[in-house]
């Protein structure tokens, strides 16, 4: 699969760089691909050799890589004002952006940074401290959700229960609570609803607890991503919606994955016709393009901190914070997203699930679900390798896809035709049927070996 070009990357990157996310000794046997350019739903690598995108570039891209629109906002940025900081400065880009945000969520006050994970303390941290500014300092721990994922640093870790991210960790983290996840996977008789509410009944009984003692409940509303594409009922949603009320508990949307049209409406939250005290946008925000993330809340949360005392401010900054050509690709990709562009989803959804049938009738696959543009199945096999040799077995079929443990998912950018869905449809199930044919051959040799 490597030319020189390639190689020579490979060999190069593997001894400068610490990728993310990765055993670096496992580089030894699953190589990297040197991306060199990308056009709509393809990558290509330093051979030339075209990858269909399947998975968004970690769950970033919406209307596809090199998107003139979003380009040209860039290259017309850059001849103005590359960045500027934020605090005794303001700028066009960020004022429009902060806008237009409020605009689109019913909340406010935008407070920028540049990763999903600084969105999320920023949330816990405002939380915390206009509980404080309140005169009730009490109220500084959190919920959240059995297998959610809010980031890695070390706040958002906290309040992450993926074992893989936390375990090496655990010392340096503050304690959190976990309450169980609404999953329809766990549903009894497949009845997500029903589920839904006796998940949020066990919410209601914890708060009932410890409410004075707790700042906000942190949802991944709707998908669980992290988890495997954990897609729940809205009913849990408005059900915490309104305990967070009764109990005077914030309510925190991490929209970091599901925002920008992923889920169909243009926030999860609007699925379930649900308004959160704070609401946390990274990812999608600018497109895919350039990293930025965001926070909004509510006027009552800001007034909290509006005061002549400095101290009751809130205290938070990063060197980047509302970059200026980061703001531009937003206010292009929300150009991008409009109603037109969410009827299109609705209909390449479709398109895209058609297609799928054969993955959704595979014997192999169970739990077939989909929401908006994400499709997950799970997969019936014993290797705890899956992840990994799926993934390159992908790849030889010129598709990037990363299962998450035994969970296969498709989140494509929106752009993505029916030459694209086809290729995709029909790489994603050689790459299972290789990788299940390797799996049942390892365990037949295993069961010779038993018997011998
Ligand atoms: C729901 C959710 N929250 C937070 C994050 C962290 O975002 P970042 O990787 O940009 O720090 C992610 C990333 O996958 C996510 O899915």
């Amino acid at each position: 699969m490597t030319s020189s070009r390639n190689d020579e990357l490979l060999q190069r990157s593997r001894a400068a760089v610490w990728h993310p996310c990765t055993q670096m000794k496992h580089l030894e046997s699953q190589p990297l691909v040197a991306i060199v350019r990308g056009d709509g739903v393809w990558l290509f690598d330093a051979d030339g050799r075209p990858y269909l995108d399947a998975v968004s570039s970690w769950w970033v891209n919406l209307f596809g890589h090199n998107h003139p629109h979003i380009r040209a906002a860039l290259h017309d940025q850059l001849d103005r004002i590359e960045h500027v900081m934020l605090a005794g400065l303001t700028h066009e880009p960020v004022i429009e952006l902060s806008e237009r945000l409020a605009a689109w969520t019913g909340l406010g006050h935008a407070f920028y940074a540049s990763d999903g994970a600084s969105a999320t303390e920023i949330a816990l941290k405002m939380s915390v401290h206009s509980w404080r500014n309140r005169g009730r300092p009490d109220k500084n721990g959190f919920v959240s959700l059995a297998h959610g994922y809010h980031g890695e640093t070390v706040g958002a870790l906290g309040v992450t229960d993926i074992p893989l991210f936390r375990d090496a960790y655990g010392p340096m983290l503050r304690p959190s609570a976990v309450v169980a996840s609404p999953d329809a996977r766990d549903a009894a008789g497949g009845d997500a609803r029903a589920h839904a509410e006796s998940c949020a009944q066990a919410l209601e009984s914890w708060l009932d607890m410890h409410h004075a003692q707790t700042a906000a409940l942190i949802v991944e509303p709707l998908i669980q991503c992290a988890a495997g594409m954990a897609m729940y009922d809205p009913h849990y949603l408005r059900r915490a919606r309104a305990l967070c009320d009764r109990y005077e508990v914030h309510l925190i949307a991490d929209e970091i994955a599901t925002g920008f049209g992923r889920t169909g409406e243009r926030f999860a939250c609007d699925v379930a016709g649900v308004r959160p005290d704070f609401i946390c946008l990274s990812k999608g925000l600018t497109g895919g393009t350039l990293p930025l993330s965001a926070v909004l809340t509510t006027d009552e949360v800001y007034a909290a901190f509006y005061d002549d005392d400095g101290a009751r401010g809130f205290l938070h900054s990063h060197s980047y914070t509302g970059n200026p050509l980061a703001c531009r690709a937003a206010l292009a990709a929300m150009d991008l997203l409009d109603d037109d562009a969410l009827r299109r989803n609705r209909a390449t959804a479709l398109r895209l699930s058609f297609a799928a049938r054969v993955l959704d009738e595979h014997p192999r696959l169970f739990h077939a679900r989909q929401l908006g543009m994400i499709w997950a199945w799970d997969v019936r096999t014993d290797d705890p390798l899956f992840a990994r040799r799926y993934h390159r077995a992908a790849l030889r079929e010129g598709v990037l896809l990363r299962p998450i443990g035994r969970t296969l998912y498709f989140m494509p950018p929106y752009v993505i035709d029916d030459e694209a869905i086809e290729h995709l449809v029909r790489g994603a199930l050689i790459a299972l049927e290789n990788t299940l044919a390797e799996d049942d051959a390892a365990g037949a040799r295993g069961a010779s070996l038993v018997l011998a």
